[in-house]
């Protein structure tokens, strides 16, 4: 059984990496020549920790190709093959529903080029509006009559990608025959044999499954985001909140650290398509709450902007400002949505002087805000600083030394926007520390 995976963003390449890891001689594909090409040569165009060197192992063992070309992609698989199809569903411009130009366009052609080909299963890894996997089943049936269609939605965080696919919480998939069922548990014994629990199940809850864990995570955020302001507001300690909330094993303490909130290339967005997705099913009342939770989570970034020009004693203007992080989260070079960047952005667009520092995502972000000034350090942008801001968690900013970092700025001020620092430490060594939720 040969494997390919249609799409090599985070979740593409990393899937095929790890299926060839699970000893499967797998293809990637991907439309984009140069990024194909910087893969065919074991360079991965992302930071992802670990996923590099599985690459370059999977490529030299043999096991690990990529191509741009669905015709050689189709007649190397072979009949009885598994393609997989893990592109892109971005917002689209303007609307909350999700872009399905790239998911259509790869089923197309997939479906195109094994169109005489014997049976094989075509299964959809991508994010998608509950109801594409039986509109795709449809198409296909006209266009590739051998060929099935199945649903196996990603739960990978950036930043364990590896260990996430190779050992994840659970596999869920949407089938529509055993045969479809066979093949897949074939696939994933590996993990199957580690007692992964499986969930096998029809198309629209293997489709909701994925949009409803990102939602229940979102919530949890935003949640603890909205005790914030509360902690604010009644003079309160959110975090000692949290820690006193997590001790309920009916809560847990995971995905409940309040601050500047979520981002990244999924959970805004996923939660805004299953928003938009609810109104074309008309229950859009049952996802009322997530505009909240998106409004909850988009007013932390307002508030931390307001908590730095109080920092800056009423105004931004002229002010200089160093940025700690740019990336959405630690251990990733991704910057989309990121809030840290927002944030940074805003506090520019008042008239400060910003300096931001990232320990990988300083090349994206220049990219998409070259009006930003970046540093090589954090001590490089904490440089005659008036006021800091802690806005990506990275372990290294946790390792500075408040006071070696108090003798460079200009004044001794900082916020922690992921109530990550140590407080007391940078009080002691003479620091105004500000947090979200904390007084
Ligand atoms: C998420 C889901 O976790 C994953 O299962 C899904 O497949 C894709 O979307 P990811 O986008 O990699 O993964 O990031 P995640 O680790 O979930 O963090 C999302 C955002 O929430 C980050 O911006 C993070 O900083 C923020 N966050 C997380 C908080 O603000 N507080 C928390 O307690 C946890």
């Amino acid at each position: 059984m040969r494997i390919t995976v249609i799409g090599t963003g985070y979740l593409g390449v990393t899937h095929a990496a790890c299926m060839a890891e699970l000893g499967f001689e797998v293809m990637g594909l991907d439309v984009d020549v140069e990024k194909v090409a910087a893969l065919a040569d074991g360079r991965v165009p992302f930071y992802e920790p670990g996923l590099q060197e599985l690459m370059r192992e999977q490529i030299a063992a043999g096991r690990l190709s990529f191509t741009t070309d669905y015709a050689e992609l189709a007649a190397w698989a072979g009949d009885g093959a598994v393609h997989f199809v893990s592109v892109g569903t971005p917002q689209k411009k303007g609307e909350y529903a999700a872009d399905m130009t790239y998911v259509d366009a790869a089923f197309e052609s997939i479906a195109r080029a094994i169109a005489h080909q014997g049976r094989s299963l075509v299964v959809g890894k991508s994010t998608v509006p509950v109801g594409t996997a039986a509109r795709i089943a449809d198409r296909l049936a006209e266009l590739a009559p051998n060929a099935e269609v199945a649903w196996n939605p990603e739960f990978l965080r950036e930043g364990y990608a590896v260990q996430d696919t190779l050992h994840p919480d659970r596999l869920v998939i949407g089938v529509r025959s055993e045969q479809a069922e066979a093949d897949l548990r074939h696939l994933y014994a590996r993990l199957l044999a580690e007692k992964v629990p499986l969930v096998v199940t029809d198309f629209p809850t293997a489709e909701l499954v994925k949009v409803s864990a990102n939602s229940f995570l979102a919530v949890k955020i935003s949640f603890i985001n909205a005790m914030a302001e509360v902690c604010e507001a009644a003079g309160a300690d959110v975090m000692q909140l949290s820690q006193a909330l997590s001790y309920d094993p009916r809560i847990g303490g995971r995905f409940l650290v309040p601050g500047l909130g979520f981002g990244g290339g999924c959970l805004p967005k996923d939660i805004r398509a299953f928003m938009a997705r609810a109104g074309e099913l008309g229950v859009d009342q049952a996802l009322a709450f997530l505009k909240e939770v998106d409004a909850i989570n988009m007013r932390r970034r307002a508030r931390t902007v307001d908590l730095a020009r109080e920092q800056c004693d009423g105004s931004l203007l002229g002010k200089r400002v160093a940025v700690w992080g740019a990336a959405f989260k630690p251990e990733s070079d991704d910057i989309r949505d990121s809030p840290a960047l927002n944030v940074a952005a805003s506090i520019h667009l008042q008239g400060a002087q910003v300096t931001v520092y990232d320990p990988k995502a300083t090349d994206n972000a220049r990219k998409m805000f070259p009006t930003l000034s970046y540093a090589d350090s954090a001590l490089e942008a904490a440089d005659q600083a008036d006021v800091i801001l802690h806005l990506t968690e990275w372990k290294e900013f946790r390792e500075l030394d408040p006071a070696a970092v108090g003798g460079l700025v200009r004044s001794t001020r900082i916020i922690d926007g992921r109530n990550a620092l140590d407080a007391a430490a940078w009080r002691a060594a003479g620091w105004t520390y500000r947090a979200l939720g904390r007084p």
